[in-house]
């Protein structure tokens, strides 16, 4: 790939990256560029092609089209240097549920090559140790809830320290505790200069935790960049709460506000009864002082009036076309 875009700065790089299953694209030529050093959230509804997508990132399934590029190096072509430097969880790790966890550990990091035996024990008890697992290391993996399984991917994802963490939903299955504690994970990780790319279909984790998110809907990728830029793209929202609803949307709608729905107007049966009237401001340019000018000067009479931008939350709705479940 010929380098115009300063891709060491990328800890991943995608270009055009196509999986299709028979006529179906799952992942439809996506575009994804993961700063080094970010908390990248991976956010879309279920069955968007989070897991896909990661699979194939990690050489685990081939691209039908497209390049992938990890730590600077082409995957999958440089896959044996690269992936030592990756720790991953996808969808969980085959753990033995008649061995405990530490034992799983063990036998997990004997699989790494590039681990040193002498260390194994202090590096296993690290890693437990991580993810608040210690006082069940003695336990079978067979005796775990759901959570501390993933907690357990989690510890294998940590055994040797990583320059790229790729993290598949890891709070799947986690009490409200457990979620804090591995944003709080995710967080100490990335301050010791690891970037970490974490799936999710919550919104309100990817607030809490990333930098930076991608969107994925059905497939494509419909927004990229830090939570910042998320939030300042897109729609203001303008409230105007008045008894004189009717007059208000013709002026908003004449001033090209977007009203949030134009059906025929429910008579109220006070006239004086306030109503909450909302639109879109799709011209961003129009400073709130000018739509409050125009309503009061057209016989509105304004007893209240808020102009936000929408939340991060009725954006990703509009571009997926889903509800996003908030709940932690
Ligand atoms: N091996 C496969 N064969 C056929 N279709 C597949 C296969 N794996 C995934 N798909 C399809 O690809 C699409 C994306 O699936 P994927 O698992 O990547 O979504 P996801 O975003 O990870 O969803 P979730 O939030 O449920 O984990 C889905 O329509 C799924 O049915
Ligand atoms: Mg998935």
């Amino acid at each position: 790939m010929t380098a115009t875009r300063p891709s060491a700065e990328l800890a991943i790089e995608t270009l055009g990256l196509t999986k299709r299953f028979g006529a179906h694209a799952a992942v439809d030529g996506i575009d994804l560029a993961v700063p080094r050093g970010a908390i990248f959230g991976f956010l879309g509804p279920n069955g968007s092609g989070k897991t896909t997508t990661i699979r194939m990132m990690l050489g685990l399934a081939s691209a039908t089209s497209g390049d992938i590029r990890m730590l600077g190096r082409d995957m999958p072509r440089d896959l044996h240097q690269v992936l030592p430097r990756i720790g991953a969880l996808v969808e969980g790790p085959a753990f033995y549920p008649f061995l405990s966890g530490a034992a799983n550990l063990h036998r997990l990091d004997t699989a790494d090559r590039f681990a040193p035996a002498s260390t194994r024990r202090a590096r296993v008890n690290v890693a437990l140790e991580r993810v608040g697992l210690t006082h069940a290391a003695g336990k079978k993996v067979r005796a775990y809830s759901l959570g501390m399984k993933q907690r357990l991917g989690i510890a294998n994802a940590l055994l040797t320290p990583r320059e790229l963490l790729v993290l598949d939903e890891p709070t799947n299955g986690l009490d409200p505790q457990g979620t804090r504690e591995v944003r709080r994970l995710v967080r100490s990780l990335a301050e010791e200069g690891t970037t970490v790319f974490v799936s999710s279909h919550l919104l309100a984790e990817v607030e809490q935790m990333c930098t930076h998110a991608a969107v994925m809907s059905a497939g494509s990728l419909v927004a990229q960049g830090t939570l910042e830029d998320l939030r300042h793209v897109g729609e203001a929202r303008v409230s105007v709460r008045t008894p004189d609803a009717v007059i208000a949307r013709g002026l908003l709608a004449n001033l090209g506000l977007a009203l949030d729905f134009s059906g025929p107007e429910a008579q109220s049966p006070d006239p004086e009864a306030d109503e909450v009237v909302s639109a879109s401001l799709v011209d961003r340019g129009m400073a709130p002082e000018a739509i409050v000018a125009a309503l009061v000067t057209g016989g509105v009479r304004v007893r209240g009036f808020t102009m936000e931008d929408a939340s991060l939350e009725d954006r990703f709705v509009a571009l997926t076309g889903e509800g996003f479940d908030i709940a932690q």
